[in-house]
């Protein structure tokens, strides 16, 4: 993929691994459309690509909402990469986790990226070709105590990947997921509370920052890699989580 002119949509780019992606992406050509419901974070971001020379655009909206994103969808032209990242949601035991707060948690990040998918999703087939890339994390395949709705919104996140890889193999259209254990992003600042779940196994995995998340995302989408995971160890506790599940559930189990 020759990123030069490369029509990028990223959702969740007022901050974090959004941002990092967008102004990454625009430093090696891409034309960007920002979107996330802070208006004045997502201006900083695109100040930032202008100031360097780069295109963008931002667009307010809460991609939870359906009405929402058909008015993205009439703003915003069908992008060549549709990057699905915006979400949020504190890690909380089950029993403690309002209903509203797990409401929330399906509508950004799984509802989202489901209604923005189908809102781009027909126009990248009638064309036959686009990029559908997934954001998820580490809780997609492992699973600790005490992050029970945010666990089960990025399941269902990778159920969406493989039910759109599925819908659209052999269309030129393609689906990708990229997957990263913890990242030093305003995650942790943005969800108060959740730094206190993150399970000891995570010691043993470095923590990426927001810039190295957005090189791994931009050059695994650039080598056509449907399934992006970083670092390394993270695969590495896939894989074990795969060949001994029971061991592998004992080492999650144990929380800080
Ligand atoms: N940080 C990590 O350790 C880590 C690791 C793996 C995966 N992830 C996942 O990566 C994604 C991005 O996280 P991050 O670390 O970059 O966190 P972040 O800095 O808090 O960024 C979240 C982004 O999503 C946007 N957003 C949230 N709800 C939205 C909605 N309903 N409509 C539109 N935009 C919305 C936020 O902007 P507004 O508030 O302005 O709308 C913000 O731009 C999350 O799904 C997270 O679970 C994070």
């Amino acid at each position: 993929m020759n990123w030069d002119g490369t029509k990028l949509l990223i959702t969740g780019a007022s901050s974090g691994i959004g941002a990092a992606t967008a102004i990454a992406a625009a430093q090696r050509g891409a034309q960007l459309a920002l979107v996330a419901r802070s208006a004045d974070k997502l201006e900083d971001v695109a100040r930032r690509i202008r100031e360097s020379g780069g295109r963008v655009t931002t667009h307010a909206f809460d991609v939870s909402v359906p009405e929402q994103v058909s008015r993205l969808a009439a703003e915003v032209p069908v992008p060549d990469v549709l990057f699905n990242n915006a979400g949020a949601g504190r890690w909380k035991h089950l029993v403690d986790t309002e209903p509203a707060e797990a409401a929330e948690m399906i509508g950004a990040p799984y509802l989202a990226a489901f209604y923005t998918t189908r809102a781009y999703l027909p126009a990248m087939l009638a064309r036959r070709s686009g990029v559908c890339l997934f954001m998820n994390s580490a809780a997609s395949r492992l699973v600790w105590p005490g992050a029970a709705a945010y666990t089960a919104t990025r399941w269902a996140v990778r159920g969406l990947f493989e039910a759109v890889r599925a819908e659209t193999a052999g269309s030129g259209v393609r689906a990708a997921m990229c997957t990263f254990a913890k990242v030093s992003s305003e995650y942790w600042q943005n969800n108060p509370g959740s730094e206190s779940n993150v399970p000891t196994a995570q010691a043993f995995v470095p923590v990426l920052s927001p810039d190295q998340v957005a090189a791994a995302i931009l050059d695994g989408l650039a080598a056509e890699q449907e399934e992006i995971i970083a670092p390394w160890q993270l695969r590495l506790t896939f894989l074990a989580s795969r060949l001994f599940p029971s061991i592998t559930r004992r080492q999650m189990g144990r929380a800080t």
